[in-house]
């Protein structure tokens, strides 16, 4: 069974309601369908005209009420708020703050910013997680590599450059992913640089053996080792060579890249070059918030959606 096949068994135990922002939209709107008919949500299409009709009216203003007390400190006033409650990113943010979705996803129109922003500061993190970030499921036709040809990426999407703490946090919330969302039992975590072992001496090298440090005391079970090159990850016989010994060398199914530039080529890279499947979840957040690329198909969305309930489940 592939990975979505497996995600949308999962989310099919418990269905979620998910609210999806971009209402009228084509494509959202045909995946929407599917995803009722198959079972895998219930999704919750939102346009401006709806949020706006009269008998919205009572729901609108507590959403607005409740996103003003929760920006009023950021310097959000009133009437801004109530404006802003009318945008449906916004309206389905609320929705999920307050109860009344489980998940959104969107992305097939809005940026990945301007729906990563109210996200962050309306949903924020869940307890115990310092920030959000992404992971990266590939599905790599090579099945000798990963776990059988599955491969988790962190983070491709969200944190520019991240610090040795950031980069240590976000290995473990992948690594968390990869049990939950891709069913990894073991996940083995490689935190990637362009040196192994010491082979080389930059400070881009030693921010990575700091993250590298820092996640094995945060999760001391965890099997994690750094700094490892790409090929040393993944490829048993430089594995051997490069880092003999090493608990995730040369069988790596978690690649932690070090900053966003190297984390975003390197899944397109992968998919474009290496022919990989892939779709992208966030993690760390309150309440699970997915994006879309915008080039998404109507399947892309379905899958998305999928892999949200399962996160809210
Ligand atoms: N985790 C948790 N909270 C965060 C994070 C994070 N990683 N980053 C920002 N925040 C919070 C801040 O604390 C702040 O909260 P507050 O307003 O309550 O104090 C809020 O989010 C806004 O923070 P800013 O620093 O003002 O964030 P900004 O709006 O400048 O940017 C963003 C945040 C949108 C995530 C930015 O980091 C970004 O643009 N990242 C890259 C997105 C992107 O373009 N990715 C690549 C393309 S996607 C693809 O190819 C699939």
């Amino acid at each position: 069974m592939e990975l979505v096949d497996k995600i949308k068994a999962k989310a099919r135990e418990s269905v979620k309601r998910i609210v999806l922002p971009e209402g009228d939209e084509p494509r959202t709107v045909a995946a929407a369908k599917i995803i009722r008919d198959e079972g895998v949500a219930e999704p919750i299409l939102l346009t401006k005209d709806l949020i706006e009709t009269s008998s919205n009216k009572p729901k609108l203003d507590s959403y607005a009420a409740a996103l003003f007390e929760l920006r009023k400190a950021k310097g959000l006033t009133e009437e801004a708020a109530a404006k802003l409650a009318t945008d449906p990113m916004y309206y389905g943010m609320m929705m999920v703050k307050l109860g009344d979705a489980d998940g959104l996803v969107s992305g097939a129109v809005h940026s990945t910013g301007d729906m990563l922003r109210p996200a962050l500061q309306i949903i924020k993190t869940a307890p115990g997680m310092k920030l959000v970030s992404s992971s990266f499921l590939m599905e790599c036709p090579n099945h000798e590599i990963g776990e059988n040809g599955l491969l988790v990426y962190a983070d491709c999407v969200v944190n520019p450059c991240p610090n040795a703490e950031e980069l240590a946090n976000i290995a473990i919330a992948t690594a968390e992913t990869a049990r939950k969302l891709c069913g990894i039992a073991e996940p083995r975590v490689a935190m990637l640089s362009f040196s192994t072992k010491g082979s080389a001496s930059h400070a881009l090298v030693d921010k990575v053996q700091e993250a590298t440090r820092i996640a094995r005391e945060l999760a001391p079970d965890l099997a994690l080792d750094g700094e490892l090159q790409f090929d040393a990850a993944l490829v048993p016989a430089v594995a051997a060579q490069k880092a003999p010994g090493s608990p995730v060398a040369g069988r790596a199914n978690v690649l932690v890249f070090p900053d966003l530039q190297a984390g975003n080529i390197g899944y397109k890279i992968t998919q474009r070059l290496g022919g990989a499947k892939c779709f992208a979840v966030l993690q760390g957040l309150a309440m699970p918030c997915n994006d879309l690329s915008r080039g998404c198909s109507v399947d892309d969305i379905v899958n998305t959606v999928a892999a949200t309930a399962v996160q809210a489940g």
